[in-house]
C-alpha cells in the first residue's frame, strides 16, 4: 500500500474534505469565476507536459460546439510512476467530482476516464463511485439540482500501449482507430474525441481543480514556487528506504527528497520515469520543478552499485517496444540507440560513433512527431554526458582507429 507523507506543513492534494460539498459550491459559482481561480492559482497539468489547466478549461469552454467531452487520462504507463493509481484507489470521488466541475466549466455533457488495462482490477470500484454519485444526483440529469446542467462519465479501458497516454494517441484510441498520435494543432481542447472540444487532463490534475475551487487561488501559491505552485504527487521507487507515494511541495530539492526517503547514498536520480533525465550527485541541488527539472512525478533512484549503462539499456528498450512507428526518428532512432548500447556494452564502439549516436538522439529530440521519441533520447543522452566512469571505465569504448563502427 502506497503511503502518503509530508514535507510541508499542510498537505493540499491528500486533505480530507468534503468532495460532494466543494462540487455543490462550485456548481453555485459563475462558470468564468472558476476559471479566473484556476489561472491565478497557476495550477499546471500534473500529468507531465505542464499545459496550464485553466487555459485549457477556457479553451475548450468557449468553443462552439453542441457536443463537448472530459476525459481523464488515467493511463499511467510512465515506468516508475503509479502515484494514479493511488488517486484512484483513495480518492476517487474527488477525481469524479473534479471532472463533474471540469464539465460545468466548459458545457460538456459526457465523461470519460481512460483506465490503464493493467488496472482492470479497479474496474467495478469506480463503477460503484459512479452508480453511487447518480443515485445522490452528483451525475446524471441535472447534477445537484442545477437545471441545464447533465453530467455522467463513464470508464474506457486501454490496452496496454504506452503511446496511448499521448492526449490524441488516446483520443484515436477511444475512437477505435490505433493509438497512434494526431498532428497537432488542432489541440484537443478545440478538436478533439469525434472532432469535438476535449478537455484531457490527468487524475491528479483534476483533483487539484477541486482543492483549489474550495480554498481559493491565493491558498494553493503558498506551496511551491512562482512558476510552479503547489504541491504534487511523487511516485519514488528503487534504491531507497522508504519507497511510496508522496506528496511534496514542487520546488523541492532532489537532496531533500532523498533524504526524505532514505535515498541519500543514491548515485543518480532518474527524474520523470523513462521519459525523463538522470540526474547525477552534482545537480542533487536542482529544484524539481517545470523551471528546472520538470517531472510527472517519477522518481527512480539508483544506489552506487548501479551500472547506468545497463538503466540506458533498460530504457531504450522500453522505447523501441512502445514507439507506435509511424515516424522514422523515433521508429528507426530507437533502434540505432539500443543497437548502440550494446555496442558499448560489448565494447565495440568507437567514441566517433558515440558522438554520432548523441547526435541522432539530438535529431530525435527536435524532429519526432510526438512526446515519446521527443524523450526517447533523454536518459541516454544524460547517462552519456554524465556517467562517462559507467561507460569508459569497463573500457568499452574503441578509439576512433578500432575500425569498428
Ligand atoms: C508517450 C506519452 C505518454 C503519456 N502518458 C500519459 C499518462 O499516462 N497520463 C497522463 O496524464 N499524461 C500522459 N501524457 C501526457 C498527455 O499527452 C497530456 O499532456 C496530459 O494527459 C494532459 O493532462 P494534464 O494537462 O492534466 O497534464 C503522455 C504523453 C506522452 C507523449
Ligand atoms: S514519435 Fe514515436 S510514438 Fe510518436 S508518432 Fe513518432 S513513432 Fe509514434
Amino acid at each position: 500500500m502506497p503511503t502518503t507523507d509530508k514535507l510541508n506543513k499542510e498537505l493540499v492534494l491528500t486533505r480530507k474534505v468534503n468532495t460532494d460539498d466543494i462540487l455543490r459550491k462550485a456548481l453555485k459559482m459563475d462558470r468564468s469565476d472558476i476559471i479566473s481561480e484556476l489561472r491565478d492559482s497557476g495550477l499546471k497539468g500534473r500529468g507531465g507536459a505542464g499545459f496550464p489547466t485553466g487555459v485549457k478549461w477556457n479553451l475548450a469552454g468557449t468553443a462552439k460546439s453542441d457536443r463537448k467531452f472530459v476525459i481523464c487520462n488515467a493511463d499511467e504507463g510512465e515506468p516508475g510512476t503509479f502515484k494514479d493509481r493511488f488517486l484512484l484507489t483513495e480518492y476517487c470521488d474527488a477525481l469524479l467530482a473534479g471532472m463533474t466541475m471540469a464539465g460545468y466549466v466548459t458545457g460538456a455533457r459526457e465523461g470519460i476516464i481512460y483506465l490503464r488495462g493493467e488496472y482492470v482490477y479497479m474496474l467495478n470500484s469506480i463503477n460503484q463511485k459512479i452508480d453511487s454519485r447518480r443515485e445522490k444526483n452528483l451525475l446524471g440529469k441535472s447534477v445537484c439540482g442545477n437545471t441545464g446542467f447533465d453530467f455522467d462519465i463513464s470508464i474506457r479501458l486501454g490496452s496496454g500501449a504506452y503511446v496511448c497516454g499521448e492526449e490524441t494517441a488516446l483520443i484515436e484510441s477511444l475512437e477505435g482507430q490505433r493509438g497512434e498520435p494526431r498532428n497537432r494543432p488542432p489541440f484537443p481542447a478545440t478538436v478533439g474525441y469525434l472532432g469535438c472540444p476535449t478537455v484531457v487532463n490527468n487524475v491528479e490534475t483534476f483533483i487539484t481543480t477541486l482543492h483549489i475551487v474550495d480554498k481559493g487561488a491565493t491558498w494553493f501559491k503558498k506551496f511551491g514556487t512562482d512558476k510552479s505552485t503547489g504541491t504534487k504527487l511523487f511516485s519514488i521507487s528503487g534504491d531507497c528506504a522508504k519507497p511510496g507515494v508522496y506528496e511534496l511541495p514542487l520546488g523541492i530539492s532532489v537532496e531533500k527528497l532523498l533524504a526524505h526517503v532514505g535515498g541519500e547514498d543514491a548515485k543518480a536520480v532518474q527524474i520523470g520515469g523513462a521519459s525523463g533525465n538522470c540526474i547525477s550527485k552534482e545537480e542533487f541541488k536542482s529544484a524539481i520543478a517545470f523551471e528546472d527539472i520538470p517531472t510527472g512525478g517519477s522518481v527512480i533512484v539508483f544506489g552506487a552499485h548501479r551500472n547506468m549503462l545497463d538503466v540506458a539499456e533498460n530504457f531504450m528498450e522500453f522505447f523501441v517496444e512502445e514507439s507506435c512507428g509511424q515516424c522514422t526518428p523515433c521508429r528507426n532512432g530507437t533502434e540505432t540507440l539500443l543497437e548502440g548500447i550494446e555496442q558499448l556494452k560489448r565494447g565495440v564502439c568507437s567514441t566517433r560513433y558515440l558522438n554520432k549516436l548523441c547526435e541522432l538522439g539530438e535529431t530525435m529530440q527536435i524532429s519526432s512527431k510526438c512526446g515519446l521519441g521527443q524523450s526517447a533520447p533523454n536518459a541516454f543522452l544524460s547517462i552519456v554526458k554524465k556517467f562517462k566512469h559507467d561507460i569508459f571505465s569497463q573500457r568499452t569504448i574503441k578509439n576512433n582507429n578500432s575500425g569498428e563502427k
